[in-house]
């Protein structure tokens, strides 16, 4: 019996994962031979050639699926390109030659990029990673692309005056002093809230945007409100709410919550924030998850008709036979697109047994 590669296993979710979105799967099934490289063909009897932090098991692809209330669903793919040899900075230029494709194929923007990427080159040799890639595909548009650098390449202690240069460069060191100043608790910015990741889309148009990401440990969801009471027009106690409804505790001590800013030129402040729950951690196993991220989905009067779906285009194995394969659950709020996001693990290299924490 042959040994089923990387390629294999990834690739035949991302095609089922299509078919259930109604997409068609040429282009994601194309992009996805080109994000593994040289390592699809991989067995994955084989541990991991690189450790991967994008999904708990060291694989370096996750899967998320978005919806909003006025359009189809869109599909991405989060990914680490990993070099044929493994390293930080391998995988930074293995990403960049990567970038360099797909702008050659898809016309990228890549003016932003351009302009910050020199501070992320000195990263640090053992930094978590670089800079990782991420994929949207939106039913019958052609794909977008965006990257996230990691602000503590050089260390946590540099990460601030990294973001600050970063943004500073990019006309939006404003939104990013109110951000500091309302989103972070008191004296914790570098210890309990973490700047996490840096994104920016490489497409044009209005809809392009740079987010900033906050880990919050140990945190209670009246933290989080506050963190998003920051951006107009944002009802803070909601996210509150949500947070508390997919982890179902008071305080987030097992993984940080995650919150987004979009980060606008020409304002003082930031325009949209999404909050992240690492709903495996606060979950017995991929059944309750389930029934939380549909509870979630019927309050925000959201079609959950396609969530199990996509759960079974992902899934090899009963929900109850393990935890993560639901990994994160997202409510965005504000432009573009307010709706609700459900991150799926490839599960690739192994399963975390249940925990029935809650049983
Ligand atoms: N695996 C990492 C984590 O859970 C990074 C990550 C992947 C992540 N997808 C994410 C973080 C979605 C927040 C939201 O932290």
């Amino acid at each position: 019996m042959q040994a089923v590669s990387v390629q294999e296993h990834i690739g035949g979710q991302l095609g089922r994962l299509c078919h259930a979105l109604g997409m068609n799967p040429a282009t994601p099934a194309e992009l996805l031979t080109d994000l593994l490289g040289p390592h699809g063909s991989r067995p994955l009897s084989k541990p991991p050639a690189w450790p991967s932090d994008v999904a708990d098991d060291n694989s370096p692809v996750e899967f998320s699926v978005a919806w909003n209330r006025t359009e189809p669903p869109s599909l991405r793919i989060l990914a680490e390109v990993v070099d044929a040899a493994p390293g930080v900075h391998a995988n930074m230029a293995a990403a960049y030659d990567f970038l360099d494709r797909q702008t050659a194929r898809h016309g990228l923007r890549t003016d932003r990029l351009d302009a910050v990427r020199d501070l992320f080159a000195s990263a640090s040799p053992d930094a978590v990673f670089a800079l990782w890639c991420s994929l949207v595909f939106r039913s019958g548009r052609h794909p977008e692309f965006k990257v996230y650098f990691n602000p503590e390449a050089q260390g946590v202690s540099r990460s601030p005056s990294l973001v600050a240069e970063a943004l500073g460069r990019l006309g939006l060191a404003a939104s990013y002093r109110t951000m500091l100043d309302r989103a972070v608790r008191p004296g914790e910015l570098g210890r309990l809230d973490r700047l996490s990741f840096f994104a920016l889309d490489l497409h044009d148009g209005p809809q392009s945007r740079v987010k900033l990401y906050i880990s919050h440990h140990d945190v209670h969801p009246r933290d989080a409100a506050r963190a998003a009471a920051v951006v107009d027009e944002i009802h803070a106690a909601e996210v509150a709410e949500f947070c508390a409804l997919a982890g179902r505790v008071g305080l987030f001590t097992a993984r940080p919550l995650v919150s987004s800013y979009t980060l606008t030129e020409g304002v003082t402040r930031p325009t949209g924030y999404s909050v992240y729950v690492p709903i495996r951690s606060y979950v017995g196993d991929d059944r309750e998850a389930r029934e939380r991220v549909l509870e979630l989905m019927n309050c925000y009067e959201l079609d959950h008709t396609l969530l199990d779906r996509a759960i079974d285009a992902v899934a090899q194995r009963p929900l109850d036979q393990g935890v993560g394969l639901i990994a994160h659950v997202a409510l965005r709020l504000g432009r573009p697109r307010p709706g609700l996001t459900v991150y799926f693990s490839t599960e690739a290299y192994g399963v975390a047994a249940p925990t029935h924490l809650a049983a």
